[in-house]
């Protein structure tokens, strides 16, 4: 699996779980990594342990987007590699139950943020013939699951997204792909089980359900999601667009 060395790969949702996992492997493959999220302390210890530089800021708003693109690229040069792995599990209640504040913070991180972030790097990448753009969707891109109607709406969109931009970019070396994970053992599964006991809900019993759906009866390790992100980000994907990857030991949703 090949990085050209000095490739500049910008990767959000950088300070911990899946995203730390991407960017501490991108860099160990030899690419440039602009790691950002909002959290400065994460980002700082990431960049001592790989080199990495780092950008702190919110996706949340096209202002916070553009901020982030504009000083990666000041600082670093342009970017080759984009990785949309910022997320929220937002609001988790029956449709009915939904706070539509809720909805709109989901949608503007798992959804808007990737616009607004592919817009601003996509033209380049067309210019200069090569890039690679990863979205890291969900199997609730796939799949509807109670209670997460934002969050399921989000990652679905963000696979519409995906298939649309890979055609836009796909005649001039650049190439967009998602992966779908299943459930990832990262702080956002902590929270999600925080939520449920906070609920009355058993942390153990949980868990065991979640990883039941499994066969191997566990959960996947956030490094089990960034191998394949970069191998889609590597010069060998270069006949890969369009696809979204589900990395969910062949379960069926
Ligand atoms: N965990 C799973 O089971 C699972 C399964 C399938 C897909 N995914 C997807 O994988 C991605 C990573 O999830 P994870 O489990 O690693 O989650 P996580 O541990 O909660 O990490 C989320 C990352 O997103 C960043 N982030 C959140 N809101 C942000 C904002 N407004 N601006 C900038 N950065 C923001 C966080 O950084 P700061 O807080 O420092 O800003 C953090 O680095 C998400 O898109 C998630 O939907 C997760």
């Amino acid at each position: 699996m090949t990085i050209e060395k000095g490739r500049v790969a910008l990767v959000t949702g950088a300070s911990r779980g899946i995203g730390r996992a991407i960017a501490v492997q991108l860099a160990a493959n030899g690419a440039r990594v602009v790691a950002t999220a909002r959290d400065e302390g994460e980002l700082r210890t990431l960049a001592n342990e790989t080199g990495a530089d780092y950008v702190v800021g919110s996706v949340d708003t096209p202002a916070g987007c553009a901020r982030i693109v504009e000083e990666a690229i000041e600082r670093i040069g342009p970017i080759d590699i984009l990785v949309n792995n910022a997320g929220i599990m937002g609001g988790l209640a029956p449709v009915w139950d939904l706070d539509p504040d809720a909805w709109r913070a989901t949608l503007a991180v798992n959804l808007d943020a990737p616009f607004e972030l592919t817009r601003r790097v996509a033209g380049a990448m067309v210019e200069r013939g090569y890039g690679r753009i990863v979205m890291v969707s969900s199997t609730a891109g796939q799949n509807g699951f109670a209670e997460f109607s934002a969050y399921c709406t989000s990652k679905h969109g963000l696979l519409g997204l995906m298939r649309s931009v890979a055609q836009d970019v796909g005649a001039h070396g650049v190439t967009c792909n998602a992966v779908c994970p299943g459930g990832v053992h990262t702080p956002m599964t902590d929270e999600w089980l925080d939520l449920v006991e906070a609920d009355g809900g058993s942390r153990e019993a949980a868990y065991a359900e979640a990883a039941a759906m499994y066969l191997p009866k566990r959960l996947l390790t956030p490094d089990e999601i960034a191998a394949t992100v970069v191998f889609l980000a590597s010069e060998e994907a270069s006949g890969i667009n369009g696809e979204a990857v589900k990395i969910a030991f062949g379960n069926y949703r």
